[in-house]
């Protein structure tokens, strides 16, 4: 596996497919002057497949496809196929808005999808229109639904929590995990970009342990669970009685960065090597002028070794050249 200068050992690729969405979530995608990379500059579902191979063969062993909204990219079953089907990947996970699952569900896990990650902000109609602007709740329901019946488990939900928004909806998001088996997560919000979106997350920001004492209050304690995968972002608990888990995804209030296991490939081929920062590692140029294999495994530990220790949000440092729907989160 391969260890990094501050011995994180990395072993976790995210790769964000298209940099497009069918929705506009505030702090995510400015609904005006917004720029798309040009179709040829996305990476091809063989491509793609090549950079996996590359990744697995250092010791690369969980990928996960993201976007902006990956099922959007109309290969995307050729994509999780040709990831799916590497040798030594062992489990190729999806970040979805889920609006498309109802029909992709089923042919996803069919093409060697493990899991789903589903992101809803609020079960509150009119509030989810505030946040994320395009799509309805029941659109994202039936999503969900279509998920569950497809098989993948555990269902992972994110919201991202933002002040005068949906602060106070987390308590009904948190109940969910009563009656099911879900892993309901609360994600801080990041500035990232520069621009207006970085904008939102900076003035709508609301600490994590604000959302868990919210939750508490109104739901009982809520006891700690063991981390499985000691890589997991995700802090977790359970309610009282409950099926489910809550999580708490607190990069601002909590950085995780010591333990960060990934890697990040952007839609057009960059190794991004840290969410909140803007050091880049080209992979495209070296796929389009006919490296190997073994020429892209190097450029993959290169970029490895490059890592940053941590993001220095506190210094007021974050990405400027990328915003999240380019990255992925
Ligand atoms: N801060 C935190 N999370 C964000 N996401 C998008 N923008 C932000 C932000 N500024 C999350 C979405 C989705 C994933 C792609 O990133 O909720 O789960
Ligand atoms: Fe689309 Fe996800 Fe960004 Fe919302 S957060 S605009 S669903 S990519």
């Amino acid at each position: 596996m391969p260890k990094d200068s501050h011995g994180r050992d990395i072993n976790y690729l995210r790769i964000s497919v298209t940099d497009h969405c069918n929705l506009r979530c505030v702090y995510c995608m400015p609904l005006t002057r917004l720029t798309f990379s040009p179709h040829e500059d996305l990476l091809t579902a063989s491509e793609i497949a090549k950079v996996t191979r590359a990744a697995a063969q250092v010791g690369f062993r969980k990928i996960r496809i993201t976007g902006g909204e990956p099922t959007l990219r109309n290969d995307l079953l050729e994509i999780v196929s040709g990831v799916a089907s590497v040798d030594g990947i062992e489990d190729v996970s999806l970040t979805t808005n889920a609006i498309l699952l109802p029909k992709l569900a089923v042919p996803l896990r069919g093409a060697g999808l493990s899991r789903v990650n589903i992101h809803v902000d609020t079960l509150e109609a009119e509030n989810l229109k505030r946040l994320m602007r395009f799509g309805t709740l029941e659109q994202i329901q039936a999503g969900i639904d279509a998920a569950h019946e497809a098989g993948f488990r555990p269902i992972k939900i994110n919201a991202v929590v933002a002040r005068d928004y949906n602060e106070e909806d987390v308590v009904a998001m948190a109940r969910l995990t009563i009656e099911r088996d879900w892993h309901v997560r609360f994600i801080e919000l990041m500035p990232l970009g520069g621009g207006e979106c970085a904008g939102v997350a900076l003035s709508q920001y609301v600490p994590n342990p604000e959302t868990f004492a919210r939750i508490e209050s109104e739901l009982g304690m809520l006891e700690p669970v063991v981390a499985a995968d000691p890589a997991d972002e995700s802090r977790n608990y359970r309610l009282p009685n409950a099926r489910g888990v809550v999580g708490f995804i607190s990069p601002v209030s909590d950085p995780y960065c010591g333990n960060c296991n990934r890697m990040r490939l952007t839609s057009d081929g960059k190794l991004h090597l840290c969410l909140l920062n803007d050091d880049e590692v080209n992979v495209k140029e070296a796929l389009r002028s006919g490296a190997s294999e073994d020429a892209i495994s190097a450029i993959l530990l290169k970029a490895v070794s490059a890592k940053p220790v941590g993001h220095r949000l506190e210094d007021g440092v974050s990405t400027e050249h990328r915003q999240m729907f380019q990255i992925g989160g």
